[in-house]
């Protein structure tokens, strides 16, 4: 009696928020690409595609699992030629920096860039879509007014263009302020165009990326932080970035009071991974890579045998790695991610939750 009792609640809550949003919008970088831009080539997408997506990762990405947390479909990419947007589109481009392209030419900085994505770019894609979705401007409010958008991450890619530009990062703290306002004006934009629950996510403690780890793996062990192994000064910038973020949402929580602005706090989750890695059953911890070149190094990473490059391989297990192929998660990852923005605690109050408005 009482077990029925407790399943009906379960299910009919289920119900109600499986069907609280008409659609899902996410704005992003490889973290969030599902196809729009399509470089490598399997084991990327092995464990849940069978064949490589565009996904950044062996299967799904947190952006699927929101999706289907909501009751919605995987998201197309804004670019697919034959697709349906009624109910979402994911405008995140791998390599998207928050920045135009002229922020870093003017800094002698884009010769590494290689796509014109930015948030603004992608928001404008968004207002060009939207007429064919919902019609007139009014219409399109409401439609997006029941929508759930997602924007970001963004930022790594940012600092990726300072750091691997050779800017010290003392330097390349200096886009924080620039990168964080950015973001903020493509929430107000949203907002404008009639957006009212918005998820924004921080940037990783990128200083625990085998990638990093590797290219940087200095002597002194005070770049290390004690307890995670990682380095230090990449995971100040990172939350550097977070702290301006929050400061940026705050502002804008309280000039548009009746919308909700949510940020989603990857950080602590990845940094949690990290910290205490067999409480999520990553047998292999954190900092190694399971897609590169497992067995070399301290991190199974190799900038010559990369993922799905020559020489690489996969390990034998994905589930028991945080990281994918030295950047990038694994399925395993996202989907607990995900479910600490959905269920909480990283987003508060969570996605499936009755108390943000509506
Ligand atoms: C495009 O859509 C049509 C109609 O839904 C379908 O029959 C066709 O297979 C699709 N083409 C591609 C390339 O997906
Ligand atoms: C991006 O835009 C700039 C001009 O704003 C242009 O010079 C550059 O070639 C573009 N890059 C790509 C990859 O399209
Ligand atoms: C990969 O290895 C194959 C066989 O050894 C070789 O023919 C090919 O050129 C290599 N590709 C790259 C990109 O190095």
């Amino acid at each position: 009696m009482k077990l029925s009792i407790l399943l009906f609640l379960v299910s009919s809550f289920h119900l109600a928020f499986s069907q609280r949003y008409n659609a899902l919008f996410n704005f992003g970088d490889s973290l969030s690409d599902t196809g729009n831009v399509v470089i490598a080539g399997l084991p990327y997408g092995m464990t849940y595609f069978g064949h490589h997506t565009g996904r950044c990762s062996d299967g799904r990405l947190i952006i699927d699992f929101i999706a289907e947390g909501i009751g919605l479909p995987h998201l197309p990419p804004n670019t697919a030629k034959n697709a349906s947007f009624n109910q979402g589109a994911n405008f995140a481009f791998i390599a998207a920096p928050a920045l135009p392209f002229d922020f870093y030419h003017q800094r002698g900085l884009s010769k590494g860039l290689w796509v014109n994505a930015s948030v603004h770019q992608q928001v404008d894609r968004f207002e060009k879509l939207l007429p064919s979705i919902c019609g007139s401007p009014q219409d399109c409010k409401d439609f997006v007014s029941k929508s759930l958008m997602v924007v970001g991450e963004f930022g790594g890619n940012d600092y990726n263009t300072g750091i691997f530009g050779g800017w010290p990062i003392t330097k390349v703290s200096s886009f924080v302020p620039h990168v964080t306002q950015a973001i903020a004006e493509g929430v107000e934009r949203l907002i404008g165009l009639g957006a009212v629950n918005l998820i924004v996510p921080g940037v990783l403690p990128v200083g625990c990326f085998p990638l990093y780890l590797t290219l940087y793996d200095g002597k002194d062990p005070t770049d290390f932080g004690p307890r995670t192994r990682c380095l230090r000064r990449f995971n100040t910038l990172s939350w550097y970035h977070n702290t301006l973020l929050r400061r940026q949402l705050d502002r804008l929580q309280k000039k548009h009071p009746a919308v909700s602005i949510r940020y989603a706090d990857f950080y602590a989750q990845y940094f949690d991974f990290v910290i205490d890695p067999l409480k999520y059953g990553f047998k292999d911890g954190a900092l190694r890579t399971c897609c590169g070149a497992p067995g070399q190094g301290k991190y199974n990473f190799n900038l010559h045998a990369k993922c799905d490059q020559n020489g690489s391989s996969v390990c034998p297990d994905i589930s028991t790695h945080v990281s994918w192929d030295g950047i990038h998660m694994t399925e395993t990852a996202h989907r607990i991610i995900a479910q600490g923005w959905l269920n909480g605690p990283y987003v508060d109050p969570p996605i499936l939750s009755s108390s943000s408005n509506n």
